[in-house]
């Protein structure tokens, strides 16, 4: 049961790195925001891409409350049959990490549900369940590693676009959606800039190369976006909770936990705005 009383408290931001990632305190996420502090925080993440709040220890329905107030709430056809209480609320478990990464480092970098024609805006996560140590998460500035690339690659991809292919999970829940593929640079619809749109987890193949051609640009990609000076690493901690810009980062759960059963809560937002091809709009 949600309290009635408003969030009124001053809050303060420590920036963590230039770019990206910001830690948010003195807010308390059991109680819904003030209309400005609801727009404070939407400005800085769009600003920081990454906002970080610590020590919330806050249930399934705050964070829903807390994700509705930045849009619409979105239901992935992935969630669990015993979730569907709360549809919206999507528990992410570590087992299913290494089902679906397993070894592969490359396949981690992604962002949420770019499979879809419309993904959604930003997404929300709760810790549940934590290793002692391990399990990390990265996020790293697509905006900033678009503008370190190489000028005649940056030339190559501009008007490029890649598939995010979801088909076999989608397969399992039941879902058909056809594989589809987005710009591989697009414009941010709300701050205008320009920033890497691809999914490391999703088979990424640039339409109109070759198979050789695609792999080789998606590898000088990844290289790029693993450099850590384009990112910030979150260590968390219980009742921690970290609220991204999907159009604007990508992110990277570190499986380092062995067995330990890792559990997260993700609530995503749809998206009220498509990106547009660079230059498009
Ligand atoms: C996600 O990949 O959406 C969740 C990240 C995490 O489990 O750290």
């Amino acid at each position: 049961m949600l309290a009635e009383q408003i969030n009124t408290a001053e809050f303060d931001v420590q920036i963590l790195e230039p770019t990206i990632g910001a830690e948010i305190k003195g807010l308390d996420l059991r109680h819904p925001l003030t209309r400005a502090d609801r727009d404070r925080v939407r400005a800085l993440l769009l600003r920081h891409k990454v906002l970080f709040f610590r020590d919330q220890h806050i249930e399934t329905e705050h964070q829903l409350t807390f994700a509705r107030q930045f849009g619409e709430l979105y239901h992935h056809p992935t969630t669990k049959k015993q979730d569907l209480e709360r549809p919206n609320a999507h528990l992410i478990l570590g087992s299913e990490a290494k089902d679906r990464y397993g070894e592969a480092r490359k396949g981690r970098w992604h962002t949420d549900t770019s499979w879809m024609l419309k993904p959604t805006f930003g997404a929300v996560l709760r810790a549940v369940s934590l290793p002692e140590t391990g399990g990390d998460t990265l996020w790293a500035d697509t905006g900033l590693v678009y503008r370190a690339l190489p000028a005649a690659l940056r030339t190559k991809i501009d008007n490029a676009f890649v598939t995010h292919n979801f088909k076999s999970s989608l397969d399992k829940a039941d879902y058909p959606y056809p594989i589809i593929a987005h710009p591989l640079v697009r414009t941010h619809p709300e701050t205008g800039e320009d920033a890497l749109f691809i999914n490391f987890s999703m088979a990424p193949q640039i339409l109109g190369l070759s198979l050789e051609e695609s792999a080789d640009i998606v590898a000088q990609l990844l290289k790029e976006v693993s450099n850590p000076e384009y990112q910030v690493r979150f260590k968390w901690r219980p009742g921690d909770v970290a609220f991204w810009d999907n159009r604007a980062a990508l992110h990277y759960p570190v499986y380092n936990y062995g067995d330990f059963p890792r559990v997260m809560e993700r609530v995503l937002i749809a998206d009220d705005d498509i990106p547009h091809r660079r230059g498009s709009n």
